[in-house]
Formats: C-alpha cells, sequence, structure tokens
C-alpha cells in the first residue's frame, strides 16, 4: 500500500497544497515552512520526490513532510494520501460497519456517474447545440449506431449545463465534485462544469460500470483531451477503455490489441477489429498487465510510429515481460497512429501488418541493443533488462526471460542473472524506529558518509568495496554505522518501485538523520556515478572520513593523557596509529586492501 501510495502522490502537488510553490529550474522552491525566511531556499524536486531546505537542512519525503508540517502520525498520513490517490484502504483496515458505509458510497457514486453519461448523451442525441458534436462524430468516421450503443455523449460549451441539471434532480454536488465533474468556484459558492465543448467517451471499469469520462475537446483548445480525475471510482493505473465491451471477442481472435487513444479504440472497431482496448493516456501499469493476462492468450502493443510511441513502447515492456503477458509490438508507420491507419489501408492490411508484429523482447533487444551503436544507451538496455528479469514474477519466468534475451541478442547469461540481490526482505515500515539524536560529528561528515551511502545504493561494486573496506568502522557514529547496515540491508530487498529515490529514503530508519540522507540525495548529480568516476568520489570521502576520524580520537586521547588515564590514552593512541597507516595505504592505492595481517 505504501508503495502504490508513493506511486500515485506527486510530492509537488502535496506540498504545493501547503505552501506555494514556483517553478526554478528543475525544482520547485517556495518559503520554508520550517524556520523563518524571507527568500527561498526550501526546494522540491518532482524527478526525486523529495524535499530540501538549504536554508536549515530540513528533508524528506511527502510521508515526512506531512507528518513534520501537520503533525500527523504515519497511519494519518497513510490515510490522507491515500484519499489524495484515490486508494481504497478498506482491504488493510476497518470494521464491518465501515465497509458496508462505503459500499453505500461506491453505489451512490456509481449512481451518479451514470446519471451524469445520460445526461451527456441525451445532449448529444436531442440538443440543439449539439449540431457541431453530432457532426464531429460523423466526420470522425463514427456510425451514429456505434456513438448510441457507447452512449458517447456531448458537453456543451457553457459552464453549467451539468451543474444546473444536479441542482435541479436533487443531486449531490459534493459527490459530483469528489468525482471531477464539477468545480468549486475559487472563493465564492457555488459550481461550475468541468467538461465544456467535449465529446465525452464513457470509461467503463471491467464490470460495464461507468466510473469516468475522457473528453476531446471540440475545436483545438487545450488540453486535447481531458479525463477524469482521479477518485473513488476513477483509476486510470487500472482500466483499459473497452475491455468490459471486448472481453468475447478477445476470447474468440485469442490476442487483444491495446492502443493509445479512444478514438482509436472506436474507429478499429467501426473498420471491423473489435479486440481492441485503449490506455488512458499512461504508459502500462503492474496491474494492466495482470488485467491483461486474464482477458486474452495474445497482446499487440499498438504505438505511434513517431518517437513518443517508440518511447512508449519502452516504458511499457517492464510490466507486461515481468508478467509473462505474451506481447507483440507494433509500431506503425511514421506519423500514423491506429485510427488513420486503419482509415488508410483497411482492415485486412492492418491485421496483416499485425501479423508481423515482433515478439515485445525481441523488438526490445533488436531497437534498443542490437541496432544501437551508442554504448552508453546499449549499455542502459541491458540494465533495463536485468532489471525486468530481476522483478519478474516467477523464478521460471526469470529463468525463460534470460534464456530468450541470451538466444536473441547472445547475452551472458550470468549477466542476466547477476544482478540477483540477496533473499528479498522487505522493510518492516516505515515507521520510526528508535531514534537517536545525530551527533554533531555526524553532521559534520554528513557529505561523507552520505555519499559513501548513495554509492553503496546506486552502485553494484561499491557495494561489493564495502566488504574489503570496513567502511563502517570509520564512520563518526557507531549508532548511525548501524542505521547505515541496515539500511543497506533493507533496499537490497526493495522492490523496484521503491528503488525510487524516495524509496531509498524512506527506507532509512530513523528520522532524524533522514533528513540528512534526503539532503544528500537531494543534491546528487543526475549522471556523477557513471563509469569508474565513482570509485575517485569513493576514495575521497573515505579518506575525510578516517581523517576526521583519528583527529577526533587523537583529540580524546590527549584529553585522556592529561586526566591520568594512562591505559586509555596508550589504547586509543594505538587506534590512531592503525587508522593513520590504513589511511597511508588507502592513500597508494586502491587495492592494498584493508588486510589486517599485512597491516598489523
Ligand atoms: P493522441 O494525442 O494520440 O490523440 O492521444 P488521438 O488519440 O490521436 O486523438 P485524435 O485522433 O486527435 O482525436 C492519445 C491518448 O492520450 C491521452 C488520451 O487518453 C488520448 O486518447 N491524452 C492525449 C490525454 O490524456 N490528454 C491530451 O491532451 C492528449
Ligand atoms: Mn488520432
Amino acid at each position: 500500500m505504501i508503495d502504490e501510495i508513493r506511486d500515485r502522490v506527486d510530492i509537488v502537488r502535496v506540498i504545493g497544497e501547503a505552501i506555494p510553490l514556483k517553478k526554478a529550474g528543475r525544482n520547485f522552491v517556495g518559503l520554508c515552512p520550517f524556520h523563518g525566511e524571507k527568500t527561498p531556499s526550501f526546494s522540491v524536486s518532482q524527478q526525486k520526490q523529495l524535499y530540501y531546505c538549504f536554508g536549515c537542512g530540513e528533508g524528506g519525503t511527502v510521508f515526512t513532510f506531512l507528518m513534520k508540517y501537520h503533525r500527523y502520525s504515519f497511519p494519518e498520513v497513510l490515510e490522507r494520501l491515500a484519499q489524495m490517490a484515490g486508494i481504497d484502504l478498506t482491504p488493510y483496515q476497518g470494521n464491518q460497519e465501515d465497509i458496508s458505509k462505503r459500499k453505500e458510497e461506491r453505489n451512490r457514486l456509481e449512481a451518479l456517474m451514470a446519471y451524469t453519461r445520460d445526461a451527456y448523451h441525451k445532449a448529444l442525441i436531442h440538443s440543439k447545440v449539439g449540431e457541431h458534436a453530432r457532426e464531429y462524430v460523423k466526420a470522425r468516421g463514427i456510425s451514429w449506431e456505434t456513438a448510441q450503443r457507447l452512449k458517447l455523449g456531448f458537453a456543451p460549451d457553457r459552464w453549467s449545463t451539468l451543474t444546473q441539471a444536479l441542482l435541479r434532480d436533487g443531486k449531490s454536488l459534493e459527490d459530483a465534485e469528489r468525482l471531477g465533474l464539477v468545480v468549486q468556484k475559487k472563493g465564492r459558492n457555488g459550481h461550475f462544469d468541468q467538461f465544456r465543448n467535449r465529446l465525452l467517451f464513457p470509461i467503463e471499469d471491467p464490470h460495464g460500470k461507468v466510473v469516468g469520462f475522457g473528453g476531446r475537446v471540440l475545436g483545438d483548445d487545450e488540453p486535447k483531451y481531458l479525463n477524469s480525475p482521479q477518485s473513488l471510482l476513477f483509476d486510470k493505473s487500472k482500466l483499459l477503455y473497452g475491455l468490459d465491451r471486448v472481453t468475447a471477442h478477445a476470447r474468440e481472435e485469442k490476442s487483444l490489441f491495446v492502443v493509445e487513444g479512444y478514438m482509436d479504440q472506436v474507429v478499429l472497431g467501426e473498420s471491423g477489429i473489435h479486440n481492441v482496448v485503449a490506455t488512458l493516456g499512461t504508459a502500462l501499469t503492474d496491474q494492466h498487465a495482470r488485467l491483461l493476462k486474464r482477458y486474452a492468450e495474445n497482446v499487440v502493443i499498438v504505438f505511434d510510429g513517431d518517437s513518443a510511441g517508440l518511447r512508449a513502447s519502452r516504458r511499457s515492456m517492464k510490466p507486461l515481460l515481468a508478467h509473462g503477458v505474451a506481447a507483440k509490438v507494433m509500431l506503425l508507420p511514421e506519423g500514423e497512429d491506429p485510427d488513420s491507419f486503419v482509415r488508410k489501408v483497411g482492415r485486412e492490411k492492418f491485421l496483416s501488418q499485425a501479423e508481423e508484429a515482433l515478439p515485445m523482447l525481441e523488438f526490445f533487444l533488436d531497437r534498443f541493443y542490437k541496432e544501437e551503436r551508442n554504448l552508453g544507451e546499449k549499455a542502459e538496455a541491458i540494465e533495463e533488462l536485468v532489471d525486468v528479469i530481476r522483478s519478474s514474477e516467477t523464478l521460471f519466468l526469470k529463468e525463460a526471460l534470460v534464456e530468450e534475451a541470451s538466444r536473441i541478442a547472445g547475452l551472458d547469461k550470468a549477466v542476466l542473472r547477476g544482478e540477483q540481490k540477496l533473499p528479498l526482505k522487505r522493510p518492516a515500515s516505515l515507521a520510526p524506529k528508535p531514534a537517536f539524536r545525530a551527533s554533531n560529528a555526524t553532521r559534520r561528515s554528513r557529505e561523507e558518509w552520505a555519499t559513501i551511502l548513495r554509492l553503496a545504493a546506486r552502485v553494484e561494486e561499491a557495494r561489493r568495496r564495502l566488504d574489503v573496506d570496513p567502511v563502517f568502522d570509520w564512520f563518526p557514529d557507531e549508532k548511525l554505522a548501524d542505521f547505515a547496515k541496515n539500511w543497506l540491508d533493507q533496499i537490497q530487498g526493495l522492490s523496484d518501485t521503491d528503488q525510487s529515490i524516495s524509496g531509498l529514503v524512506d527506507a532509512w530508519g530513523d528520522e532524524n538523520t533522514r533528513q540528512l540522507l534526503a539532503g544528500a540525495f537531494f543534491h546528487e548529480g543526475e549522471d556523477s556515478f557513471e563509469e569508474d568516476h565513482w570509485e575517485k568520489v569513493w576514495k575521497d570521502c573515505v579518506k575525510k572520513l578516517l581523517n576526521r576520524k583519528i583527529s577526533y580520537l587523537s583529540k580524546v586521547a590527549t584529553e585522556a593523557d592529561r586526566n591520568g588515564h594512562v591505559e586509555k590514552a596508550e589504547e586509543l593512541s594505538q587506534e590512531v596509529f592503525e587508522l593513520k597507516k590504513i589511511a597511508q595505504h588507502y592513500e597508494k592505492g586502491w587495492d592494498v586492501g584493508m588486510d589486517k595481517g599485512r597491516l598489523g
């Protein structure tokens, strides 16, 4: 559930609700709510889903922000974010009474959606002002029967057609607002319609219940398509347009096409290709993959013949392969989408072209690996593939992918399996573990230890260095070292969605140091760890950690000596001596190794 929330909410939106944020370069900035300031030094990174204040050092993820800002408890944060993201928490909580209340609520909202669909449909069929919409439907090659069967709708170019109807029929405007059908006026009473001057495609869930709309503008306003927002009913990461109506066709044809647009889905239907569903303006998700597997033996993903289509195909690869969906990729000629293409060439040609679609893995390896000449890109393709293999559903599927990938592209099986991590362990919870106060030494050396940790998290080789160099012994604080070890264990076992930067930060058990870590990740450059560069960074950090430790221990030793604790002083001096030796070795070369025998 935490993963799901992280996936769905956007830190910029959440923080933006609390304090005004402005876009500044890559990040968003605002006045820090945690200390008084006149010029903004509080930054939020959308890409990393982290916040950090350059003024006071406060930082963290969307979870920590809400806990600190609103003083919510962790469960309260979850509840709030889940609500925002339209995630149903009932499976995780609640008693019988709650459940039946929610059910009742759902029924009520579903009825309101159906009411709205019917009202808009009537407007398309009968209304005077709907003439241009009817023209548009015809011009796009949609027959009248189809428009009626799909209950397409028309939202007139007015502010309160639906609002008035809802008022008249005694419907709840509050509910309508929650479904994104109407919008509350700013600073005033009253609502206005969300959809205006648009042709509406009602979107149904797999049971045929209407849960939202996709609205195409009539004319060329922006945005071209307006979709229902996330709500209790509507979740585009698990909906596929048309699914409820085409399951019989999919079974019959033993295959299902997946296209990117509502219009494409409808027009393919008009040309006699009925086994088609459309995504709702997002890349395919894990949930889509599971759905598709359930409904069709073979899946053909159809992508527009442009670079955006190619990118989309790449993004959709992971969930499909990882869930073992038998998917092929059909890439349309440049400049075509399924709608334009089928209208140009007709059903037969479209289907025969589909016959030639390559299996997804082959398509991916051909395009992004074999034909790729840029070494960095090539490496990235392998990395992505290894990532897919790692996250694939079953051991057998893993093996199948390894086998196939090595057959198609001659890739080394050990490499393909190589990145396999230790047995999966999930973080017990994000709730704070026993905290310790970050000491001054911890703060002062944050740059070093946090960098070491970032490297260990990102670079496999760096992680392996930790077996050779007892770097944790040189951390400024034993407790911190314990947390660090624990953290590395935790993140080895994180699922891939959690390998996001904010996921890594959240896995750190202690709140007080978590913000130091967040700060470190916030500063991380996009590609600072590429290739061999990490070694230099690593060495520099280790040297600094050692030197800090050495000077600290020397000071304590002198102190002890002065106070007459001779034995203690002796012991510390010995330790300093050894550390200095290690530092020298480190200075000389990389692999002198921290071989105790040789150093002793
Ligand atoms: P396209 O931009 O490819 O449009 O969007 P299209 O399907 O070819 O539509 P026509 O032919 O111009 O009418 C494909 C899908 O991407 C989402 C919608 O789900 C759309 O069906 N989309 C597109 C949006 O959500 N918002 C937009 O502004 C544009
Ligand atoms: Mn189109």
